[in-house]
Parts: C-alpha cells; sequence; structure tokens
C-alpha cells in the first residue's frame, strides 16, 4: 500500500444525507470465484472497486479465466468450468488479501497443475495452516513457508476426495476455501466450524443450483458440482456501512440513510451492538439478491454507553471492531471486547494498532490477548496511522470526524484494499 498520503479531517460537523454503499468486498471476490467456476457467461455489476477484489479477478485472469472489466464496477466473466482453468505462468498476487489468497487455495487444491501464491508484507505474515490442513487432508500438495503456515504457497492440486472436517476457527475465509475444494472432490465433504461464520458462500452457491446444504448451523455438506452461471448486482458493503453508521452515531445532529446494503444477519451484528449502545438505528429490508437480504439503515446521532462483546457474536462482527472501538471511544463506561484473538492476525494486529491510536486521542485502552477494554471519555484531535490495515485508517478518520480540531490519519491510502471512495463518499454526507 502507498503509505506516503494522508488524510486531514476537520470534525465535529454532522453527517447528513443519504448514501448508496459501494459493493460489497466479501460477496464480489465470492461472485468473481463462483463465475469462473460455472460454465457460460456470467455478469456481475456494483462489484467492490477496491484493491482486494481486483486481486481476485487477476489472478483468475492469470487462471485463463475470461474476466473482462466492462466499467469501474460491471464485469463479464466467460466461465469454463475448473475444468477450462491452466498452469498461471507467474506468482499469483494477493497484496493484501486474506480472501484472495485462502479462497484461491481451496480452487487451486482441486486444480492438476502446480500455482503459487504471495501477497505483500501484511499478507505473508498471516496465518495459512487453517486452510492448509483441511485441503492437504483432501488429496492437494501444498507448502509453504513457516512448516507450511505462511504465504508464499506453493499448491500442486489434483484429485481430492470428500472428507469430515473440523476447522480449528471460525472462519467464512477457510470454510468457503473447503467448499470450493469439496465442489471438485469425489464423494461428500462435510465442514464443521466451532461458531458459525459468515454464510456468503452457502447462500449465494445454493441459490446458483450448486450442491451445498446446511446441516446444521455449524456444519455444511457439500458434493461434486458447480454453480450456474448468473447475474448478480453486489448489494452495498455492510463493513464498509459499519464505518459511516458509527460516525453519524457519534457526531452530534447527524442524520443519514446508507442505501441498497447487504443486510445478510452474519455480517450486520454491529446494528445490534450500537442499538445496545444507545444508538438510533433502524434496519428496513428492501430486496433480495442470490439470497442476499439488502436495504436501508437508517442512522441518528446518540449519546452512547458502554456494551460487551463477546462470544458467538464475534465472528459476525469482526471486521466492524475497528469501528465498534470508536463507538466505544466515544461512550460512557468501559466498553470489554472478549474472544476476538483474531483481531490479531488481521491486515494489522488490530488489538494492538487500535490501542496505539486510541491511546495517541486520549483515550485509556488496556488490551488483553483476546481483546480490548476501551474507557469512553472526550478524545481529541490527533495524527493517527493506518498501520498499513484498510480498517484502522477508516476507524482513525470517524474518530476524527467525532471531535473538533483536526485530525490526520497517515498512511491513507491503505484504504484502497477496500473502499477507495471513502473520502468521496465522506464528502457527499457533509455537504447534503
Ligand atoms: C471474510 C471473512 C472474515 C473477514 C474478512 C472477509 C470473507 O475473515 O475478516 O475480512 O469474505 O469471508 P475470516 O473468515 O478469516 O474470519
Amino acid at each position: 500500500m502507498n503509505g506516503a498520503t494522508e488524510l486531514v479531517v476537520r470534525g465535529g460537523s454532522p453527517l447528513r444525507g443519504r448514501l448508496r454503499m459501494p459493493g460489497d468486498k466479501g460477496m464480489s471476490h465470492r461472485a468473481l470465484l463462483f463465475a469462473a467456476m460455472a460454465t457460460g457467461s456470467s455478469r456481475l455489476t456494483h462489484v467492490a472497486s477496491g484493491d482486494d477484489v481486483q486481486r481476485t479477478a487477476r489472478a483468475l485472469d492469470d487462471l485463463g479465466v475470461r474476466v473482462r472489466a466492462d466499467d469501474n464496477s460491471a464485469m463479464t466473466i466467460n466461465g469454463t468450468g475448473v475444468e477450462g482453468m491452466y498452469e498461471p505462468a507467474g506468482i499469483i498476487d494477493c497484496g493484501n488479501s486474506g480472501t484472495t489468497m485462502r479462497m484461491l487455495a481451496g480452487l487451486l487444491a482441486g486444480r492438476p497443475f502446480r500455482a503459487v501464491l504471495s501477497g505483500d508484507a501484511s499478507l505473508v505474515t498471516r496465518p495459512m495452516r487453517r486452510v492448509v490442513e483441511p485441503l492437504l487432508a483432501m488429496g492437494a500438495q501444498i507448502e509453504g513457508r513457516g512448516d507450511g503456515d505462511v504465504a508464499p504457497l506453493a499448491i500442486r492440486g489434483g484429485h481430492l476426495v470428500g472428507v469430515r472436517c473440523e476447522l480449528s476457527v471460525a472462519s467464512a475465509q477457510v470454510k468457503t476455501a473447503v467448499v470450493l475444494a469439496g465442489l471438485q472432490a469425489t464423494g461428500d465433504t462435510v465442514v464443521t466450524e466451532p461458531l458459525p461464520s459468515r454464510d456468503h458462500s452457502e447462500r449465494m452457491l445454493a441459490a446458483l443450483g450448486a450442491p451445498v446444504e446446511r446441516v446444521d448451523a455449524t456444519t455444511l455438506r457439500v458434493r461434486h458440482g458447480a454453480p450456474d452461471p448468473f447475474e448478480f448486482e453486489v448489494p452495498g458493503d455492510a463493513s464498509s456501512a459499519a464505518f459511516f453508521a458509527v460516525a453519524a452515531a457519534i457526531t452530534p445532529g447527524s442524520s443519514i440513510v446508507l442505501a441498497e446494503v447487504g443486510l445478510n444477519p452474519t455480517r450486520i451484528a454491529f446494528v445490534d451492538v450500537l442499538r445496545r449502545m444507545g444508538a438510533r438505528i433502524e434496519v428496513r429490508e428492501t430486496g433480495e439478491r442470490l439470497g442476499e437480504p439488502v436495504g436501508e439503515l437508517t442512522v441518528e446521532a446518540a449519546a452512547l454507553t458502554a456494551t460487551v462483546i463477546e462470544g458467538g457474536e464475534v465472528p459476525w462482527l469482526i471486521d466492524e471492531i475497528p469501528a465498534l472501538a470508536v463507538a466505544a471511544a466515544f461512550a460512557e463506561g468501559t466498553t470489554e471486547i472478549r474472544d476476538a484473538a483474531e483481531l490479531r492476525v488481521k491486515e494489522s494486529d488490530r488489538i494492538g494498532t487500535l490501542q496505539q491510536e486510541l491511546t495517541q486521542m486520549g483515550i485509556e485502552v488496556v488490551p488483553a490477548a483476546d481483546g480490548l477494554a476501551i474507557r469512553g471519555g472526550t478524545p481529541r484531535p490527533a495524527t493517527l496511522k493506518s498501520h498499513g490495515d484498510h480498517r484502522i485508517a477508516m476507524a482513525a478518520a470517524i474518530a476524527g470526524l467525532g471531535v473538533e480540531g483536526e485530525t490526520t490519519v497517515r498512511g491513507w491510502r491503505a484504504v484502497d484494499s477496500s473502499y477507495p471512495e471513502f473520502e468521496r463518499d465522506l464528502a457527499m454526507l457533509r455537504t447534503t
């Protein structure tokens, strides 16, 4: 990421108006992969424009899949089925995108050729054993640095056999990798997670006619098969919406509508948390696309109080914790976040980076191995850092919006991973 740029935020003025959120990152990755695995032409609109999703599109191109960008956010994919993919000539560069690397590992596990997956300085430190192990059990050959735990990963895919596997972590990325391998395997694959993670893959694949079925809240069964080609307008990104929702909640006088947001229950647990904290948020469902509910969030400023975030709620809001940590910094009382050790292995160590940046604003933060205690108060403007992490960059920006004065976010362009349009969209909410 280009770390040289800065964002300067002048805080304290209300957010108002209506914003259509850019396409969801996770659903955009999935739509590209599923379209590539289908046989025939698929058309995607409102695709996330961030670098992460572009990495998935380019990786598919490296595998010989014809991906045509019709404009900024519309793509046509001429899927040839997995059999039509071929050995990439070079290393597939997943950039900052863990989703690209983990999901592609599952797809490549079933392909009879060699491929190497690598990424940027952050991605090559992130844990991969969680995805490598189940794929090895299915019959793929995968080697990686750190005794197979970190990228670059060298994959020699081939004939896969369905297995029963219990994942070590509740991870939708890993679950999806096993599902993509299972669709290419002989026999049934049954995958169980310790807690339910986000369920986009199973919803979308079932809607596309692929043999993926839910057995119970934490278990899926997958048989050999493929999705049908499809048309999909990607719902707006709930995780990106969380940042503006918090910004509106903490900035007096704000009243905003975030439109066409994906309302999958496994993605909007942050709304429940904010409501518990006293936020005024309404959710209105307006439709459904490929089994994914879509609708509007209306958010008004309100006085917030502390809460506890823990247990089964955590996998459903893991990406929103940077935004919720900012809400906690503005709330009365001490917010406790527990059972969230996964934060340590995201694009940055988010326990450490949130602690560092909120402390810069004068907020008392006590880190733990698996979470944070944040004592709300009156944050002051500061010079903050993104640590190369898009969600820390946005957390810093919205914290700055909530306080009078000027806050600077260094390394701002980290935001490009998921939400390059953030500044433009913020400007819209400040002028309407
Ligand atoms: C994602 C799942 C989550 C999340 C990531 C995107 C997905 O990761 O943090 O940003 O699209 O499936 P894990 O599945 O590893 O928890």
